[in-house]
């Protein structure tokens, strides 16, 4: 670690506290900035705001020109709060609440993404001649794609999205809708994927569907190839965005059909850092341990899918061969932050940066054990604002009510 980089993190310690996630506005830029060349233009990427949706981030990656996906009535309204304008958010295919549908019909969006009954059912309740409203649907190819069985979403038993079969006769419903316009074929096939063939798989699908659809009166005019790009959490190799647009743009060259997608994690999870403090070592099951001040409550992605992040001391370098689990600090035996890292000389009060969380790491953060949600700081050259400050202790009863 770098000493300009090391002092700022000692800055943040001594000014914020500890745990706190660190974001760099020029590492996330340059990851958006990425894929638009990738694609060679802009519009046709989509940030998926699940990874990551604090308002200053969000802020930066509208700066790239790119627009955001979203999945809830939340997510909505931090990108509308952000500046996204109408025609740069996408209603995602994942589960929604009638309502979340309802209010986006007619709303300007970019493009509404259909995955189940009730979805379809609002949609033409709130389908609205005058204003016209792009419906894509979200297919289920059964291809199995992503880093832990819980991020494979495009599976045969997953629960979204439509079989090719079942999308025909929903298509021609949607399209005899006034108001209504299916253009679009979508998949999101699972998260952490870390090679292309997946999509190349889900092509064949959807250009099979295709074909069938373009006898009906509503031809398919685009694809969106959903996220799920992955991130080699353990060394700096990462799939590489270009590829996959070059793989797609070179199979779709002659049909007519266009294309997007949705990353989340390959444009957030390298730019955000998670700063943590030792608050001692102790013995686990007689292998050494250190117990952080940052637990799964602050970052659930081990605890959850097993996911090993380097973590690295600030001051210091990984010396030896002999290793510690590092821990936090709640009262489960489940909170685990990393295993087996060679950070046996680290003493309490160090400091540990644990890397790469800038995707699906505050925003899985919970208030469990009543602990307040770490604070978030912005790095931009060689200074940081705080983006989310700490939450105190009122925060953690706002609303409730003792009588
Ligand atoms: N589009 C749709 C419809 C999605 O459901 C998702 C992620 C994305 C795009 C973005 O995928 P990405 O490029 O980030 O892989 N909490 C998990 C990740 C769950 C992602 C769910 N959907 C984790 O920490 O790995």
């Amino acid at each position: 670690m770098s000493r300009l980089h090391q002092k700022i993190l000692e800055e943040i310690a001594a000014s914020q506290g500890t745990p706190t996630y660190i974001y760099s506005a020029d590492s996330l830029e340059t990851a958006a900035r990425r894929w638009v060349d990738a694609a060679s233009d802009a519009s046709r990427i989509f940030f998926a705001a699940k990874a990551n949706t604090n308002l200053a981030v969000l802020d930066r990656l509208r700066s790239t020109g790119i627009g955001i996906e979203v999945a809830t009535a939340g997510e909505r309204a931090r990108a509308e709060r952000a500046g996204f304008p109408r025609d740069r958010i996408l209603l995602g295919g994942v589960p929604k609440a009638a309502d979340v549908v309802s209010d986006a019909i007619g709303s300007g969006l970019a493009l509404v993404v259909l995955q189940a009954d009730h979805e379809v059912e609002a949609a033409i309740a709130a389908a609205d001649p005058a204003r016209p409203t792009r419906i894509g649907i979200r297919v289920r190819p059964g291809i199995r794609a992503g880093a832990h069985p819980s991020l494979e979403t495009g599976r045969k038993d997953a629960k979204f999205g439509y079989t090719p079969p079942d999308v025909v006769g929903i298509w021609n419903r949607l399209a005899g809708t006034p108001g209504l316009n299916p253009e679009v074929l979508a998949v999101h096939l699972g998260s952490g994927i870390d090679t292309l063939d997946p999509w190349d798989r889900a092509l064949d699908v959807l250009l099979d569907l295709a074909e069938v659809l373009n006898t009906s009166e509503a031809p398919v005019r685009e694809f969106d190839l959903g996220g799920g790009l992955g991130v080699d959490y353990e060394s700096d190799r990462d799939p590489d965005p270009s590829e996959l647009v070059r793989r797609v743009d070179a199979r779709l060259d002659g049909t007519g059909f266009s294309s997007r997608f949705e990353p989340g994690r390959s444009i957030m999870a390298r730019a955000g850092s998670l700063l943590t403090r030792v608050l001692y070592r102790r013995e686990r099951g007689g292998a050494p341990a250190l117990v952080c001040d940052a637990g799964f409550t602050d970052f659930a992605r081990f605890a959850l899918y097993g996911s090993e992040h380097r973590i690295e001391p600030v001051v210091g370098s990984m010396a030896g061969s002999a290793t510690v689990d590092v821990l936090g600090p709640t009262c489960e035996s489940g909170d685990v932050i990393g295993t087996d890292r060679r950070l046996h000389d680290v003493q309490p009060d160090d400091l540990l940066i644990v890397r790469d969380v800038g995707a699906y790491g505050f925003v899985m953060a919970s208030n469990y054990n009543s602990r307040p949600r770490p604070a978030e700081v912005m790095i931009e050259g060689d200074s940081f604002h705080v983006v989310r400050s700490r939450e105190t202790l009122e925060d953690l009863w706002r609303g409730e009510s003792s009588s």
